[in-house]
């Protein structure tokens, strides 16, 4: 029988999130978000209790947590304010390529930075020509003797204005395609130029930023993988953080949810609660189903990369329902709430808001469905191992002498 009892580290671990998401974030939540505020106190303090970087090994100085414990984080930091939860979740996009691709120089350099001390890292994947179309960009990287030099504005950095380093994809062979991409690890200095803040419809908190390369010249050790292998490197790590973000959404339309069951209760209209009117009671019942059915779908998308088994097709499932229920659910958190819902004094447009992004960012519902259709249609094993599974089992067959780099990039 399938069980979805959570261990006591775990349970104890989600509620930890969920009472530093009440009582250090949600009470500043709204305040931060007409000002845009940039979280830095919330961040140093999730840091310091550990809600941060909790997937990086623990022979790097992180704790190692398995992904479903990740879900259950992030499902609170999105229920706290999915705005300050994308500041203290954005460390993770920008830290897998790292953990999967870096040398061990690479690694103990740039994610013993995460782990020592409050500092943040940016995924750099986006251009203004390449969104979706990841293999559409025109950054640079070239090789110069012992170092690369990059080239190139990247946009809609999460973290950009105060990242101090990025995993930058960049071409390093123009003509072909995404087998031209190559990943880098790059740290902040004066040729990294932030360009741009971008003022927000929702997420105000986090920072989002144009961020230029100019001349930038790193050492030949900081590419991530192998040469031209970093749009397949770029896709990995997406399977491994879609669930963290479709975990957010649920936290997003579960506070949507409990704000208008409450409202429901207290609201008279035509001499009864309005949850007393089957018109409302049905959009409450909708919206518990959703959030349950879109929980289950991020559940399963952790898991199965607990298991070591590729969950690619379980990612997109899960992101597509949890960004596409979060919106349904606070659009529908605003119905419940009338004109009300619609004045900024009450705290589900905030949540509409603040959803929306959930469709676009990390690969909009569009792009989902469309690795959906082709997981299905191409019938790839869900099963697949994992390179980190097949690294293990390497290791453990080498007798502790292989090495997990040679098997993530094989
Ligand atoms: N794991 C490993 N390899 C994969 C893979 C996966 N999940 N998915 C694809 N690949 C490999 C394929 O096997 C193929 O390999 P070969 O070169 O050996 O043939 C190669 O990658 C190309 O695959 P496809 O043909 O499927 O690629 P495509 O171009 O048709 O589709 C896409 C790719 C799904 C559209 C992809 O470009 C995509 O996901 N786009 C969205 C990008 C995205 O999510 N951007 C968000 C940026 S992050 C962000 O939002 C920033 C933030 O701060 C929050």
């Amino acid at each position: 029988m399938v069980d979805l009892t959570l261990t006591d580290e775990q349970e104890d671990l989600r509620e930890l999130a969920h009472s530093f998401a009440e009582k250090d974030i949600r009470k500043v939540a709204w305040e931060f978000d007409e000002d845009s505020t940039w979280p830095q106190e919330i961040v140093e303090k999730a840091w310091e209790i550990g809600l941060m970087n909790t997937h990086i090994d623990e022979a790097y100085g992180g704790p190692g947590l398995d992904y479903l414990s990740g879900c259950l984080i992030e499902e609170e930091m999105g229920w706290g304010c999915s705005g300050i939860g994308t500041s203290l979740m954005a460390n993770s996009l920008a830290s897998t390529p790292v953990s999967l691709g870096g040398s061990e120089e690479v690694k103990e350099e740039y994610l013993g930075m995460l782990t020592e001390g409050p500092a943040l890292a940016s995924f750099c994947l986006t251009e203004p020509d390449a969104g979706s179309d990841v293999s559409g960009m025109k950054t640079t990287a070239v090789k110069k003797g012992d170092k690369w030099v990059l080239n190139g504005s990247k946009c809609f950095i999460t973290n950009g204005g105060y990242a101090d380093w990025f995993t930058v994809y960049a071409k390093t062979d123009k003509d072909a395609g995404h087998r031209g991409i190559s990943a880098f690890v790059v740290p902040k200095d004066d040729t990294v130029t932030v360009d741009k803040k971008e003022d927000k419809l929702g997420q105000r908190a986090s920072n989002t930023a144009t961020i230029t390369f100019n001349e930038t010249e790193i050492p030949a050790g900081n590419l991530l993988g192998e040469e031209n292998h970093g749009f397949k490197l770029a896709m990995m790590t997406l399977d491994r953080t879609r669930p963290g973000v479709a975990a957010m959404a649920v936290g997003i339309a579960r506070a949507a949810f409990e704000y208008a069951a409450e409202y429901s209760k207290e609201r008279v209209q035509f001499g009864v609660p309005i949850a007393m009117h089957q018109a409302v009671a049905f959009m409450i019942a909708d919206m518990a189903t959703k959030v349950e059915a879109a929980r289950l779908l991020v559940w399963q998308s952790g898991i199965l990369l607990d298991q070591g088994k590729r969950n690619t097709l379980a990612a997109s499932h899960a992101k597509r329902f949890a960004a596409d229920s979060a919106m349904e659910v606070t659009v529908d958190a605003v119905q419940v709430y009338g004109g009300y819902g619609f004045i900024k004094e009450y705290p589900v447009e905030k949540l509409m808001r603040d959803a929306k992004i959930m469709q676009l960012y990390e690969g909009t519902s569009q792009i989902q469905r469309l690795v959906i259709a082709k997981e299905i249609l191409m019938g790839r094993q869900a099963d697949e191992e994992t390179p980190e599974a097949k690294a293990k089992k390497a290791e453990a067959s080498a007798n502790g002498s292989g090495s997990a780099k040679d098997a993530a990039t094989a």
